[in-house]
């Protein structure tokens, strides 16, 4: 995998923002992953906290680990989410999803004290878009969806988007957690992220997008040998 030691990195210095008794929103992705690898040798040690999984992988790794799980219905306060992110701006603007995860990671990002970050280098941009924007729709009318997604960016001054829906083998559209599929939109400069969002938020059968604005409030960028922690 590229980028594994400054994911890993990345990761283990999210393990300080951990405190004994904390529910904490487990991200997913192969950087959360390693949060999840590491939270589950503490609490193997002894610490104490409860965790709330954003995709059925999560829970699937954290419930083999050992790590105790809330069903999000039993959720009263949720003190710290760590998760991964596909591009992070200067303003902490995030593209998720790229997992397919956004609905679930939205949710429990908004629903959280804290959103911490974590990401390998690559994952640092100075204009979010180059990373194809996942947006989440109901599959009734997704086609008729797609082209209102297209309009949606283009009123937001993407100039030229492009939209796949996302599919496994077999040309098949991939189906969310949630049950729903996935459109990537290749934009390539997202110029206004948050003139973006509303209006993708606008479409209907827009189920959730992949832009994440004004979420996270700590990045941790992952190297080689440690890794920087930035506050927003
Ligand atoms: C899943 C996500 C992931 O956090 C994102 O895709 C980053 O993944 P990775 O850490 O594997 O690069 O948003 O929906």
């Amino acid at each position: 995998m590229a980028y594994e030691k400054e994911k890993e990195n990345a990761a283990a210095a999210a393990m300080e923002l951990v405190e004994d008794g904390m529910t904490i929103g487990l991200g997913t992705g192969s950087t959360a992953k390693f949060f999840v690898e590491y939270l589950a040798e503490e609490v193997a040690d002894g610490l104490v906290v409860k965790g709330v999984p954003t995709s059925e992988d999560t829970r699937r790794l954290a419930e083999s680990l050992g790590i105790q799980l809330l069903p999000i219905e039993h959720v009263d306060r949720i003190h710290l989410t760590v998760d991964g992110a596909d591009e992070v701006d200067d303003r902490a603007q995030l593209i998720k999803g790229g997992g397919a995860a956004l609905l679930r990671e939205k949710i429990i990002a908004s629903a959280s004290d804290l959103m911490a970050v974590i990401a390998d280098p690559s994952k640092e941009v100075e204009v979010l878009g180059a990373f194809p924007l996942p947006v989440e729709v109901t599959p009734f009318g997704y086609t008729i969806t797609a082209k209102k997604v297209f309009d949606a960016l283009k009123a937001a001054g993407v100039s030229r988007p492009r939209i796949d829906v996302r599919t496994r083998s077999g040309n098949k559209p991939i189906v969310t957690d949630g049950g729903n599929y996935v459109l990537d939109c290749h934009c390539s400069v997202i110029p206004d992220a948050p003139k973006a969002a509303a209006h993708l938020a606008a479409v209907p059968g827009v189920v959730e997008h992949g832009l994440f604005i004004g979420l996270a409030r700590t990045v941790i960028i992952g190297h080689e040998d440690g890794a920087s922690m930035f506050e927003y």
